[in-house]
């Protein structure tokens, strides 16, 4: 299977590390603290993170207490960074695809992946080898983006006022699942769409019991600071799940 790499592309990676330089982004808002709101207690763990990026939360397990940690990343010029700026004796970065992780014949107490799931097509099979891979009672958490932004096809997003204010979004062709090609940064960025039903159901047949689900949504003093983010209460961005073997 061809995973498309579009992170080693040199305009979409430049345009996504701008986008997370910038302290105030979605990521940093939204997704960062729900993710670490579910983390169990790392003290001693080993840790398995899918598509690490940056590092940057390998780096956190670390600082958390987590005695080894793997990060895993199709792209090199992703894992360039969190070998420059987030490197540590109890982190090994692996360039491979996640598709892939069963090569690793090794087990962990907790696994992550944020943000990289809507990447990846077979998304039963990675979730198979990540309940393979966890030990007895372990964590698996992870975020992607919501269904209702995976579905996107085309078109405008957004119906807006006379004002340009969004008012509502504009959803088409939820039931289809499948690729979807966008535009960010570059052309033909290629996504998965999986409706909710979908998603829960892969894991409640791969054996895991689920724990938790968020759509993180904006506070009152959030929007006060950053009104924009009112477009959340039309359309969560992220979908984070925490399940259990
Ligand atoms: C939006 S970034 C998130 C990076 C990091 N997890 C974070 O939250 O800061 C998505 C990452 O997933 C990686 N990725 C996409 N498809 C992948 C795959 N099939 N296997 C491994 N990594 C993949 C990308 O290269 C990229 O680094």
């Amino acid at each position: 299977m061809a995973q498309q790499n579009i992170y080693d592309n040199e305009i979409f990676f430049e345009g996504y590390k701008k986008i997370r330089d910038n302290e105030v982004n979605a990521n940093n808002l939204f997704e960062i603290p729900a993710l670490f709101s579910m983390m169990p207690d790392l003290t001693g763990k080993t840790v398995l993170d899918l598509g690490c990026g940056f590092g940057e939360h390998c780096k956190r397990f670390v600082e958390s207490g987590a005695k080894k940690v793997v990060g895993v990343d199709i792209s090199e010029k992703m894992l360039e960074v969190a070998k420059l700026e987030n490197s540590d004796d109890k982190i090994i970065y692996l360039n491979m695809p996640m598709e892939d992780i069963s090569h690793l014949q090794e087990k962990f107490d907790i696994v992550i992946s944020s943000l990289a799931f809507h990447y990846v097509e077979d998304f039963e099979g990675v979730i198979r080898n990540v309940y393979e891979m966890l030990e007895e009672k372990g964590v698996f958490i992870f975020s992607q983006e919501n269904p209702l932004c995976t579905c996107h096809s085309g078109g405008n997003r957004w119906t807006r006022d006379e004002n340009g204010n969004k008012i509502h979004l504009n959803l088409a062709y939820y039931g289809v699942e499948g690729e979807r090609e966008s535009v960010w940064f570059v052309d033909n960025v290629k996504k998965y769409h999986r409706i909710f039903s979908t998603i829960v159901n892969a894991l409640i047949e791969a054996g895991f019991t689920i724990e938790k689900m968020i759509e993180p949504l904006p506070t009152e003093e959030l929007l006060e600071k950053y009104p924009d983010y009112n477009e959340l209460l039309h359309k969560p961005d992220f979908l984070l799940v925490k399940v259990r073997k």
